[in-house]
């Protein structure tokens, strides 16, 4: 079995969270980014804790790109274990006014940029032939959709497709497909939804801020590593008989 986990969108937020847990359970991590500064920080991050990892510029939304990083990670550090599908973007505004170039590079990325990502590490788990697991980031707004957020809720739910389907059909290979679902987690992500939905509901940034935590029934928002501890976990042996699944991730904000 291979021992290589490869991370999209790991070089800050939830995904940086992501690398540092499977770091920390063995795997050797390609910490994979748009944006390589990042990237490369978290990468060297974890090689001064002693850990494997290398930094990848990709851009999930490209398709041979996504595949390229698998060839040159598995070249790296060999047989491929884990593909994490995180990298995602969001945008706040009114199903109305909702830009349309703004959509379109919403559904590139979360949407295709997952199933490339399915594709690529599918092909590769399949070439290896024992097995292996992909784990999607979705979201809380793929259980119930978001006002002002229905590109984005629109893409995550369509995550949820894709593992379901990815999952059914790659049972037969000892390929798991599950997803997490976080609810609200402090990255710049929140930061910057949380600083336009406030603009446009007309309240501060701290009453928005209120609003989410009163939703929130243990009573603090996400961290990225409550969010790591599942992706661990769908990683580990322990989730050897789980596939087609989402969690929510959200300290009790929604009871489906
Ligand atoms: N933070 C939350 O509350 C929350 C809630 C639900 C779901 N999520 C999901 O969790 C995932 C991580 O979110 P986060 O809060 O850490 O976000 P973030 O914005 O803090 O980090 C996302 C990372 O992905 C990278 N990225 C963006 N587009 C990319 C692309 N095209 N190719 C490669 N990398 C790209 C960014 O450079 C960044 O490093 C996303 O899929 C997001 O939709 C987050």
């Amino acid at each position: 079995m291979g021992k290589l986990a490869i991370i999209t969108g790991s070089g800050q937020g939830i995904g940086e969270g992501i690398a540092h847990r499977l770091a920390a359970d063995g795997f050797a991590i390609a910490v994979a980014d748009i944006n390589p500064q990042t990237s490369k920080k978290v990468a060297k991050v974890l090689i001064n804790k002693g850990f494997e990892a290398k930094d990848y510029v990709v851009d999930v939304a490209n398709r041979s790109a996504v595949f390229k990083l698998v060839a040159q990670a598995v070249e790296d550090f060999g047989e491929l274990a884990v593909f994490v599908n995180n990298a995602g973007i969001a945008f706040i505004d009114s199903i109305v006014d909702s830009d349309s170039e703004k959509i379109e590079r919403l559904f590139d990325v979360n949407i295709k940029g997952t199933y490339w990502g399915i594709q690529a590490a599918a092909t590769q788990l399949k070439k290896q032939g024992h097995g292996g697991r992909i784990i999607n980031a979705a979201s809380l707004a793929s259980v119930e959709g978001s006002a002002l957020q229905s590109a984005y809720s629109a893409s995550k739910f369509a995550v949820r497709g894709l593992t379901q389907s990815a999952a059914k059909e790659l049972a037969k290979d000892h390929i798991t497909v599950n997803a997490y679902n976080p609810g609200i987690v402090r990255t710049a992500m929140r930061d910057t939804i949380d600083k336009k939905t406030a603009q446009i509901k007309g309240i501060s940034i701290e009453e928005q801020q209120q609003n989410c935590l009163n939703e929130i029934y243990l009573g603090r928002e996400g961290k990225p590593e409550d969010v790591a501890e599942v992706v661990a976990w769908f990683a580990s042996d322990a989730a050897e008989y789980i596939t087609g699944q989402s969690i929510l991730v959200d300290g009790g904000m929604r009871f489906h």
